[in-house]
């Protein structure tokens, strides 16, 4: 296996005060996080300065819905818009790549694609867009409408969605830009495209109105975990995030997404699958304990509780809390995938809601680990050698504090034992992540021309 190949790809999750539950309420937190954006900066450039591949930064177009008074408690209830703030971060790093959430449900092709060839002309080929079809049902009302789509009309949209975007971003074939002064030509006009897209959800006409960007595309990533997600990720993502409480099912649905991309004809190692990761790192296993106690005694239980009754899709604060997890009645919403997780780890270890809202406090019930940097690296190495992984979407506990311990215990860890850059080689996103750049549908499929 070469050199790059073996690498752990890295990314960090952006979130205000941190992943954990209660960080806001840490004394290292800065609880106005979600409105400073010199916070997100200083995240970024320390994310940097860990030679990480990418930031991340989701989105939800809803505040949670829920009594006032537990929602008024939750620390990620204030937060900014995150291709705006992707924009905002792109002027203040030079190297890390830029990938954010935009949902296919409440938005339109023309707008998105021409947001995201922007960000990565701005930030010189570092863009990135998760494709999410929203796992919100209460988005549905700030976008004029009485309900959510059901799920399966949202990822036919989310399909022809990224089929209309990809197709914008290919309206000017590779070397369609002359800005030939003397002829007085900016580009051939032979290499102009118009779409003229007309499907089942949209009717776009193109061509794009912004240039070409370095990456033509920004890279595609993909987050569903159904069946539907998951065959919208073997078709066209190159990154997928995916939330696992254990390695097994991490490498069910590792070997699940390669083999749905292999069966299309494409190579799976161009899908890079990136789980959730929550690591509480410390200069010893004790130190690392110590932090998460820490956290943990800040979780209040309406918060706790709203958490999981928000993750279940059921309310669950009419219930003992110190009792177990009552039978949930099946849902079919953006959430059924975090669900059923969330079910399966409080079936299997026969927890009560407070100590299932506990095990899940530090990630949402994305994989954690406590300990120190040799311990975090094994397991790390342990996901990607046994084919659950091929790198991490960090999580850090806490902002800014854990993301430093990432960076000053675990990053030198790993680059000792080969698994991460010393420096960032090339320029674009693709590059770090040792991805192909995609080249124009006119380029891959020459059509006749006419006239
Ligand atoms: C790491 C990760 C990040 C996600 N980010 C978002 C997000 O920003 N917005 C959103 O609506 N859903 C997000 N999701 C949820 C999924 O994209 C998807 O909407 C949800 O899981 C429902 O689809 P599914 O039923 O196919 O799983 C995320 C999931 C994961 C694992």
């Amino acid at each position: 296996m070469s050199q790059r190949r073996r690498r752990i790809s890295l990314g960090m999750f952006l979130r205000p005060t941190g992943h954990h539950v209660a960080a806001w309420r840490h004394p290292d937190a800065a609880a106005d996080a979600g409105s400073n954006f010199k916070h997100f900066v200083s995240l970024a450039q320390t994310a940097e300065r860990g030679l990480f591949d990418l930031l991340f930064c989701a989105d939800i177009a809803t505040l949670w819905a829920g009594d006032n008074d537990s929602v008024s408690r939750i620390g990620t209830m204030a937060r900014m818009e995150p291709y705006s703030l992707m924009v905002g971060l792109a002027a203040v790093t030079r190297h890390i790549g830029l990938v954010c959430t935009a949902s296919t449900t409440y938005d339109e092709p023309f707008n998105l694609a021409r947001r995201f060839a922007t960000l990565d002309i701005i930030s010189n080929g570092r863009a990135g867009w998760n494709l999410v079809t929203s796992q919100h049902e209460a988005e549905a009302a700030n976008f004029g409408r009485d309900e959510h789509m059901p799920k399966s009309q949202r990822y036919r949209r989310a399909r022809e969605f990224a089929e209309v975007a990809q197709g914008l971003w290919d309206s000017f074939e590779e070397g369609a830009f002359l800005y030939d002064k003397t002829d007085g030509r900016l580009f051939d006009p032979a290499k102009l495209h118009t779409l003229d897209h007309k499907g089942e959800f949209f009717r776009v006409r193109g061509p794009l109105s912004v240039p070409t960007s370095p990456q033509r595309y920004p890279v595609m990533v993909q987050a569903g975990a159904s069946d539907d997600g998951r065959d919208l990720a073997a078709a066209m993502a190159e990154i997928v995030f995916a939330a696992h409480n254990d390695i097994e099912s991490a490498r069910a649905c590792y070997a699940d997404i390669k083999g749905r991309a292999a069966a299309l004809g494409r190579d799976p190692g161009s899908v890079r699958i990136m789980p959730g990761f929550v690591p509480f790192v410390g200069r010893t296993r004790a130190e690392a304990q110590e932090k998460f106690q820490t956290l943990q005694k800040l979780i209040h239980p309406q918060v706790g509780v709203r958490m999981l009754s928000h993750y279940m899709g059921h309310d669950l604060s009419g219930y003992s809390i110190d009792g177990p997890l009552p039978e949930i009645p099946e849902t079919h919403s953006g959430l059924a995938s975090r669900t059923a997780l969330l079910t399966a780890v409080a079936r299997r270890d026969g927890l009560t809601i407070r100590q299932l809202y506990e095990r899940v406090a530090g990630g949402r019930g994305h994989f954690q680990a406590i300990g120190s940097a040799s311990d975090i690296v094994d397991i790390m190495v342990e996901w990607v050698e046994t084919g659950a992984a091929d790198g991490f979407n960090v999580m850090p506990p806490l902002f800014p504090t854990a993301l430093e311990d990432f960076v000053e215990l675990v990053v030198p860890e790993l680059q000792r034992r080969g698994l991460h850059r010393t420096r960032y080689e090339g320029n674009t996103l693709r590059d770090h992540l040792g991805l192909a750049m995609p080249l124009s549908r006119h380029a891959r499929r020459p059509a006749p021309r006419s006239g």
